[in-house]
């Protein structure tokens, strides 16, 4: 089994070191761990944010680890050496267009909810997100209008066979679970989105045994917070599935508890090809002062020992210990505690 480690920028370097503490608690038989860099690290060490050598390393391993990236400071830089360029190649190039974001409420943890406790309790949906479409991966650019007026656009689209990738995911991921998707989209004013729904439904076909809704991101956007229980599935595009699952992260608590699968078609030995992620960001403003919390990061190797290891067991005991900890009262900043980085870390380690 292989994998790699990208920790990235920001506070990325700082969590990866927690979960890397766990991964080794583990002590997986024949394990090899390569480590690479990412995001602004790697422009500055390399000139690229995401090296050659680096899509090698994510290209021979069973799966990625990724922590973040983002840094203000190449916020002025061409828009292919930013950052965030890393991660938007890693998805692409390797054909990572299915992102599974689950969120869902921990014990004890209901009155860290932006939302009244009784609602918060019902959260429990998976965010089904497409990964290598729609407006993030079209025509950009900027020009000059006639008249003088400068001008920024992209380009929206989506192919039917993009669509309907996606859509037996969700379906498939319905199918286990409470069977219900709901599928987001813009359809009244985009055509992208009447194409979406119309694919989505013909998939539909496929899964008699799946109740299928359509509903407007605006909509959503509200429902999510107003009752959020209504939701088991959620499948949608790559833009209105990056809001909503920022949202739905607030819904649980804390962005600093969301982890994140992107996979595609490859299979490898032990499971599918994925990179995992928490869903945060780099967090620039607590870099470096041991104060972010962890356990987005090490519920993204559980993902990853799930989906691309085959090691469901291990996963299982990864999450409870996260849960366990929360409900421990070992709580970080992000959910009003004082617990930091490496302590948080260490009483993850403590329950496994
Ligand atoms: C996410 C992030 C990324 C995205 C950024 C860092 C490019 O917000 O994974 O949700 O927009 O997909
Ligand atoms: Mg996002």
């Amino acid at each position: 089994m292989k994998i790699a480690l990208f920790p990235g920028d920001g506070i990325g370097p700082e969590i990866m070191e927690q979960a890397r503490r766990v991964l080794d608690a583990l002590n997986l038989p024949g394990l090899v761990v390569w480590e690479g860099d990412v995001g602004g690290a790697a422009y500055r060490r390399h000139g690229h944010p995401l090296p050659e050598e680096a899509l090698q390393m994510a290209r021979a391993a069973d799966g990625v680890l990724f922590g973040a990236v983002g840094d203000p400071d190449c916020d002025n830089l061409e828009r292919h050496l930013r950052p965030e360029q890393a991660i938007l190649g890693l998805r692409s190039h390797l054909g990572l267009f299915a992102n599974l974001r689950p969120a869902t409420t921990f014990a004890g943890l209901e009155g860290m909810s932006a939302l009244k406790p009784e609602i918060a309790r019902s959260i429990d949906v998976l965010i089904v997100r497409e990964l290598n479409g729609d407006v993030y991966f079209g025509e950009k650019a900027r020009r000059q209008l006639d008249d003088g007026r400068r001008q920024g656009y992209d380009f929206m689209s989506y192919a039917e066979d993009e669509v309907r990738r996606i859509a037996h995911v969700a379906f498939r991921a319905a199918q286990g679970r409470g069977g219900k998707l709901c599928s987001v989209d813009k359809a009244n004013v985009l055509e992208t989105s009447q194409l979406w729904r119309d694919v989505v439904v013909e998939t539909a076909a496929d899964y008699p045994d799946v109740e299928l809704s359509h509903m407007y991101v605006d909509n959503a956007a509200m429902q999510l917070v107003k009752d959020p229980g209504q939701f088991d599935v959620i499948v949608t595009g790559n833009l209105f599935g990056d809001i909503l699952s920022d949202q739905a992260s607030m819904c649980v608590g804390s962005i600093g508890l969301l982890a994140s699968a992107a996979l595609g078609e490859r299979q490898t030995e032990f499971g599918t090809f994925g990179l995992y992620e928490p869903i945060h960001g780099s967090a620039p403003d607590i870099a470096g002062e041991g104060k972010a919390n962890p356990m987005a990061m090490i519920l993204s190797l559980a993902m990853l020992l799930r989906h691309s290891l085959g090691r469901e067991a291990d996963a299982l005991r990864v999450e409870s210990a996260v849960a366990k900890a929360l409900e421990d009262g070992v709580l970080g900043g992000d959910l009003g505690g004082t617990a930091g980085t490496s302590a948080i870390g260490e009483a993850v380690l403590e329950r496994l």
